[in-house]
């Protein structure tokens, strides 16, 4: 492990890496940002958003938390997304799960965690809409890394519940709303290829936040 005084004197190689190739990086950066993507994913140290994408400064609007959660009131998560998808204007949003989550293993026990309860509440809800699936699952790794992916797909569900999302996507086409999988234990990042276009149809049969309110 890096000790914490190598941070600043690695951060004084990667500025002169950067100006190496290209001498007006941080001008650049400086200048604003449009990134394409906004990724929401687990605050897992192992899980490195930026690393694993090969995504650059600029180029990807990241919010993380446990078990990369999108839930109802979180004031965080929900001005990530409004900012990223009305103002930055994304192409794409990703809900970025990974296998060996704490999170959700955590979920997945009979434990009083104090406040973590509220939070890891969210998994547990996932774990009930999806009970008959996993607990036909009689091996327990299985089962974890299924409802890894689930609380995934539950989370990009909980990204189109949104009235921005649903508003910008009916007048322009975007964001897209992806589901991926980090994979601990090869390096590999798993897209689930969750049918964005059919979960937004069955969520505006009871979610549907994409009209106007009638103006007096
Ligand atoms: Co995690």
């Amino acid at each position: 492990m890096k000790a914490y005084n190598e941070i600043f004197e690695n951060n004084k190689k990667w500025v002169a890496s950067k100006k190496a190739t290209n001498k007006d990086f941080f001008k650049h950066l400086s200048e604003g940002q449009s990134p394409e993507v906004l990724y929401i994913g687990c605050s897992d140290s192992r899980v490195s958003a930026e690393e694993m994408t090969g995504m650059d400064p600029g180029e990807m609007f990241v919010h993380r938390n446990i078990a990369n959660v999108v839930s109802n009131n979180d004031l965080s998560a929900a001005s990530v997304i409004e900012y990223a998808v009305d103002v930055l204007q994304v192409k794409h949003v990703v809900v970025c799960g990974h296998y060996y989550c704490g999170g959700v293993l955590a979920a997945m026990k009979p434990q009083d965690l104090g406040i973590l309860n509220p939070w890891l509440r969210n998994i547990r809800d996932v774990y009930r809409l999806h009970q008959a699936e996993l607990d036909s699952i009689s091996d327990e790794d299985a089962k974890y890394r299924r409802l890894v992916e689930l609380n995934v797909q539950e989370q990009c569900i909980n990204v189109i519940k949104t009235a921005v999302l649903q508003k910008h996507y009916l007048n322009t086409g975007f964001p897209n709303v992806h589901g991926w999988v980090f994979d601990i234990h090869t390096g590999e990042l798993i897209d689930l290829k969750i049918d964005f276009d059919d979960k937004l149809k069955h969520i505006q049969e009871i979610y549907d936040l994409g009209k106007e309110i009638n103006k007096k």
